[in-house]
């Protein structure tokens, strides 16, 4: 079969993408084998790339996190799919593939019909969103309202459709016009190009000095202090991403205590363990299915040409998610 195969150069410095012949994987007792028919992109893939040596990938690796595809063959312990089920699954790895082997708490049994395109794009980026967002204590309530950094990321679309769900008020940033009118157009309240505009100034007018209750933040660098800044007493951060680089500085203890301000760090790999992932996926794939959260194809190309689609998402021309197709 085809896979996507990530080596590091022999300088020690960068790495080469082929993509080539592996054996196919042989399912282990509580393990499926699934014929992908869709791959989603995630900007780990990008990150995961380029992170060999001691403590990273084993070489080589397949990228590829979140995929649907039908079962071809099942673990002999394994009763909860059979072959020809259409499911999805999020991976730690190896979904930029033809095919995969995963255990089977990691799949999501979907309907017959279900567009897999649609299902591949949505385990990673409405996860990420939903723990933090669904939170008890520290989520988002109805009439609330919500600020959603790099608003046109594959996270950012997921970011303001459970917003919007959830019934908030949703502002939202991006980087260029384009990307903004395309925010527009889903609904946004209002969408700011952050390389042009204060959103600060933006977010602060349009409530009346208050601040939002709640910001998702993605994009650290410089962008993390001015997030923490646009709070409204009682506002909570959620740190889900740091695309820019690490927050610039950490944020201001006094201004955390002035206002009663929560800041938190969400990482989608410590869910899984706990069963949380596996959880709240299907609620997630129930509102998809209803129609009420809408995953944004930005581009789908072949699996062939998997280096085309890394480009594409490391240069920022996406909005929405971007998928391989074996
Ligand atoms: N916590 C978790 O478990 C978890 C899970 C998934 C993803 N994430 C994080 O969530 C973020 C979004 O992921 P994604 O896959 O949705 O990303 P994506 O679709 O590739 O979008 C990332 C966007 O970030 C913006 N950006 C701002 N500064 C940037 C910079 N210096 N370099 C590159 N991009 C920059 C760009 O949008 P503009 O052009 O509009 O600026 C870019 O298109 C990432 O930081 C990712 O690591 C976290």
């Amino acid at each position: 079969m085809k896979a996507v195969r990530i080596y590091p150069d022999a300088s020690g410095d960068g790495t080469t993408m082929r993509y080539e012949d592996i054996p196919e994987p042989v399912p282990s007792p509580r393990q499926v084998l699934i014929r992908i028919a869709a791959a989603s992109m995630n900007r780990a893939d990008i990150l995961r790339r380029n992170f060999h040596g001691p403590g990273g990938e084993a070489d080589p690796f397949t990228p590829g996190t979140d995929i649907a595809g039908i079962v071809e063959a099942v673990g002999e312990a394994v009763t909860e799919v059979q072959p020809g089920d259409l499911v999805a699954a999020l991976l730690s790895s190896g979904g930029h593939a033809e095919k995969v082997v995963t255990h089977v708490a990691s799949t999501v049994p979907l309907p017959r019909g279900f567009d897999a395109s649609v299902a591949a794009a949505v385990p990673v980026t409405y996860l990420t969103c939903w723990f933090p967002m669904t939170s008890e204590s520290l989520g988002l309530k109805p009439g609330e309202t919500a600020l959603i950094q790099s608003g046109a990321s594959g996270v950012g679309i997921a970011g303001i459709q459970i917003a919007k769900h959830l019934g908030a008020r949703v502002f939202a940033t991006a980087g260029s016009d384009a990307k903004v009118e395309r925010l527009r157009a889903l609904g946004v309240d209002a969408a700011i190009n952050y390389t042009t505009t204060d959103f600060r100034a933006v977010v602060l007018e349009a409530t009346k000095g208050r601040g939002v209750d709640y910001v998702l933040e993605s994009v650290g660098g410089d962008v993390f202090t001015r997030s923490v800044e646009v709070l409204a007493p009682g506002g909570r951060l959620w740190i889900v991403g740091n695309s820019s680089g690490a927050p610039e500085e950490p944020a201001d203890p006094a201004l955390i205590a002035q206002k009663n301000l929560t800041i938190s760090r969400f990482a989608l790999p410590s869910e899984i363990p706990t069963g949380g992932t596996r959880r709240e996926l299907p609620r997630i794939f129930d509102l998809v299915a209803q129609g009420v959260l809408q995953p944004v194809i930005d581009r789908t190309f072949p699996l062939a040409e998997a280096a085309a689609a890394y480009e594409h998402l490391a240069g920022r021309h996406n909005v929405g998610k971007v998928l391989l197709i074996p």
